[in-house]
């Protein structure tokens, strides 16, 4: 492969044939059939380790915590496979504790983010004993503190503050400005912590805050933990006690060949030092806790989809794929640009330039616009949609009617299939025709 593509680390050709670790696409097509999510564990322990490291390396880092952002992927053996590595989990409803659970994820690391958080979920947060519930209005705390009395529990609670800093991303992933649905207003922080400390069934752990998604410049992260540490100064002066503080996820990956996602280091250690120097110069020892999702498994998967026609046409030729919007739905929302790459490669072979679609009836129904393939590419043919490991499955549906995919993790050359294909009669299996 070339060296302009080596950022998908264990997806590479061998033999002109496209590989996951020393798996051959062509044969998982074969095996597992498609569409199929192909995930590397080897990427997803090496993403997970390069975190490690650098908070391991560092002074104000070595006591942090991981929270893997579950709704990035939520399948059992990905999050199966980060709890043994010691993370603990971002959560935002009651399904995805249910999954961290299924998963044997230890619920003493989950912190439980959302602007609207159920009776039923906080109930189950509670009974789980989760670390802590990110609040993110007063609302949700008069809520948190009634429902712990109920149940004769305490919530742990940080606030989750919008320190209203812009992350330079897509609007719709950005999360930290005024106009934002989420977290408390920064100013408003400071009199909400002292109201929290006089609720019965509250106990203040913490501050948190997330200002957005595919953040490829760190500066605006610095920024708003500097505004962070203003606040916590103030909010000890009042003599609150600050445990830790969650600078939630959000670092990009390279989804294009002239991206340049920042290294780890780049990102955690202006944070860490930061932290330390607070830390010195107060006696004091707050830990850090961070909620990465997209990072650790965005360039650890692919969609792997088949060719069913080619159409040349007058203006634009396409490739009419069997993967759709409801199954990598990044293109149609965010108008978001995956790599596509041919299986199967022949550099000897002309080119053409061609939309790749998807069956679905709507015109937004694309994978990628304007590729560059062979000019031979035809029904049968293989393609990967790269870098679909984070919000690829998790946000698919069964729109059109059709089933959600299979997926597989594999290792060296171990292949498991961690999802099965929906079936056609799961579809429909709790719909019921009329009663009279
Ligand atoms: N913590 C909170 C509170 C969040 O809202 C999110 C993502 C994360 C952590 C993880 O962020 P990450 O490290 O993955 O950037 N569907 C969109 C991304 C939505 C992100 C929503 N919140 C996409 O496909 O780009």
């Amino acid at each position: 492969m070339s060296n302009s593509l080596s950022f998908f680390e264990n997806f590479e050709y061998k033999n002109n044939q496209l590989h996951c670790e020393n798996v051959a696409f062509s044969d998982l097509a074969q095996k597992f059939a498609t569409p199929l999510f192909v995930y590397s564990r080897g990427v997803l322990e090496n993403n997970f380790n390069e975190f490690n490291q650098v908070l391991k390396n560092h002074p104000a880092g070595n006591n942090a915590l991981l929270c893997y952002a579950v709704k990035a992927n939520g399948n059992l053996a990905i999050l199966d496979l980060f709890s043994q590595l010691g993370a603990g989990f971002d959560i935002v409803s009651g399904g995805e504790l249910a999954r961290v659970m299924a998963a044997g994820g230890d619920a003493s690391k989950v912190v439980f983010s959302g602007v609207g958080k159920s009776e039923s979920d906080i109930r189950a947060a509670l009974e789980a004993n989760i670390h802590c519930f990110n609040v993110e209005s007063e609302a949700e705390l008069y809520r948190l503190n009634e429902i712990a009395k109920k149940h004769g529990k305490v919530a742990p609670i940080s606030f989750r503050v919008n320190p209203n800093v812009d992350p330079k991303t897509h609007p719709y992933i950005s999360t930290g400005l005024k106009k934002n649905k989420f977290g408390v207003a920064y100013d408003n922080a400071l009199d909400l912590y002292k109201t929290a400390a006089k609720l019965e069934f509250i106990k203040i752990v913490g501050i948190d805050c997330h200002i957005g998604s595919q953040l490829l410049d760190v500066s605006p992260c610095v920024e708003a933990f500097e505004k962070i540490l203003l606040l916590v100064e103030k909010i000890n002066a009042a003599g609150i006690n600050i445990a830790h503080i969650d600078i939630g996820g959000g670092l990009g990956i390279r989804y294009q060949r002239d991206e340049v996602a920042p290294k780890v280091t780049d990102y955690l250690n202006p944070i860490l030092d930061l932290l330390q120097k607070y830390n010195q110069k107060n006696g004091t020892k707050i830990t850090l806790i961070l909620e990465p999702g997209r990072r650790m498994v965005g360039n650890a998967g692919a969609l792997l989809m088949n060719v069913e026609y080619t159409k040349l046409g007058e203006t634009k030729n396409f490739v009419v794929v069997d993967a759709a919007m409801n199954d990598l739905m990044r293109p149609a929302l965010y108008d978001a640009w995956h790599e596509i790459l041919p299986v199967k490669t022949d550099s000897q072979a002309e080119e053409k330039i061609y939309d790749v679609v998807g069956p679905i009836c709507e015109t937004g129904d694309f994978i990628g616009k304007d590729r560059k393939f062979a000019s031979q590419i035809q029904s049968g043919d293989l393609l990967a949609a790269m870098s679909a490991g984070a919000y690829g499955m998790s946000m698919s549906s069964n729109y059109n009617a059709r089933v959600r995919v299979a997926e597989v993790l594999v290792s060296g050359d171990k292949v498991q299939l961690i999802r099965e294909r929906e079936t056609i009669q799961s579809l429909f299996a709790n719909e019921k025709r009329l009663d009279h």
